[in-house]
């Protein structure tokens, strides 16, 4: 549905978006993240048809930005990150003043208004001035904006910047259900492990060039490098720790304090083994290495890797 190839974008010196190259097909939901000022928004721009590509190509549904933007158009939904003018206006007279300028009329125009109303939950601020809802009513009111037109593509940067938790979840919903009509939908945010839910695949985006394109998945196992097991025993810590230090594969051992909210608040000293690599042999070896040595083995886990982190080191030390 959306591909682009070689896609290029420079601001005099400055090269925004390297030769970036993005499949995502019919369906798809697309976490687009990466750090300000990574590429973003001006690739989301150029996909809008709003920004002109410096070199590379990208098209929408087998059409060409550039040069099938007319047919485009109707296919697309922008949520920009900020929402523009027109605030001095109501609700209703907001979305039918868009719906107009989409060639709907009459009748039609007004049960528009009013699906969208109900689909992002507004139908009770229908009357209300577009400058009196909150940060989150906003958002809202912007994506029944771009639903007018019952787009297939929806592109969306940072709609949940900003906004409080309760309004993020709210926007969450609403996303689901979009994905639930079928709309194929780019989502853009800073924050990974807010799309992580909501979206199929990913992808990390630094100085203009694609780190990573794939499954949230794939992208735990990327960030994996030093994969840590925690093993606790119930004496000679350390001992147990030197023990495991011999053991082939591992980077580096540290005995630390347990995590009380993991070992049912009684305390006590875990051993952290990280690992160069993934390989199962090593770890599956562990307890015994340690029954055979005359411990007795209390706890054997893995650390979940958290998508923060899994992210900071994807991203680590990149940003412009
Ligand atoms: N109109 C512009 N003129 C010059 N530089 C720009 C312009 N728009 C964006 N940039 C620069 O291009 C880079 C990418 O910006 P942007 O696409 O807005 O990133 P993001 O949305 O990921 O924060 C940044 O370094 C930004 O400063
Ligand atoms: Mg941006």
């Amino acid at each position: 549905m959306i591909e682009t190839i070689n896609l290029t974008k420079r601001y005099g010196e400055l090269v925004a978006l390297n030769n970036l190259n993005l499949t995502i097909n019919d369906g798809d939901c697309f976490g687009f993240i990466g750090p300000n000022g990574a590429g973003k928004t001006t690739t989301i721009k150029i996909l809008a048809t709003l920004l002109k590509p410096s070199s590379g190509q990208a098209n929408i549904g087998g059409l060409t930005i550039g040069y099938q933007n007319r047919q485009i158009r109707p296919l697309i939904g922008y949520v920009p990150d900020f929402m523009g003018a027109y605030e001095d206006m109501v609700v209703t007279e907001y979305l039918e003043f868009f719906a107009a300028a989409y060639g709907i009329h009459g009748s039609q125009r007004r049960k528009v208004v009013a699906d969208v109303l109900e689909l992002t939950d507004l139908t009770y601020k229908a009357t209300a001035e577009v400058n009196s809802l909150s940060r989150g009513m906003q958002q809202r009111l912007s994506v029944a904006r771009v639903l007018l037109h019952d787009p297939k593509v929806l592109l969306m940067d940072e709609p949940a910047s900003g906004l409080d938790p309760r309004a993020r979840i709210e926007m969450r919903e609403l996303l689901k259900e979009l994905r639930r009509m079928g709309k194929t939908i780019l989502i853009s945010s800073h924050i990974l492990p807010e799309l992580a839910e909501l979206c199929n695949v990913v992808g990390i985006i630094e100085r203009g060039q694609l780190l990573f394109n794939g499954s949230v998945e794939e992208i735990l196992k990327r960030a994996k490098m030093g994969h840590v097991i925690h093993v606790g025993v119930t004496d000679r810590v350390d001992d147990a720790g030197k023990l495991l230090a011999k053991m082939p594969g591992v980077k580096k051992v540290t005995v630390a304090a347990d995590d009380p909210t993991v070992s049912n608040g009684k305390g006590g000293k875990v051993i952290h083994l990280q690992f160069d690599d993934a390989s199962g042999q090593v770890f599956t070896d562990i307890p015994n290495v340690l029954v055979n040595n005359g411990f007795r083995v209390t706890k054997f886990t893995e650390e979940p890797v958290n998508l923060e982190t899994a992210f900071m080191r994807l991203t680590k030390g990149l940003v412009q």
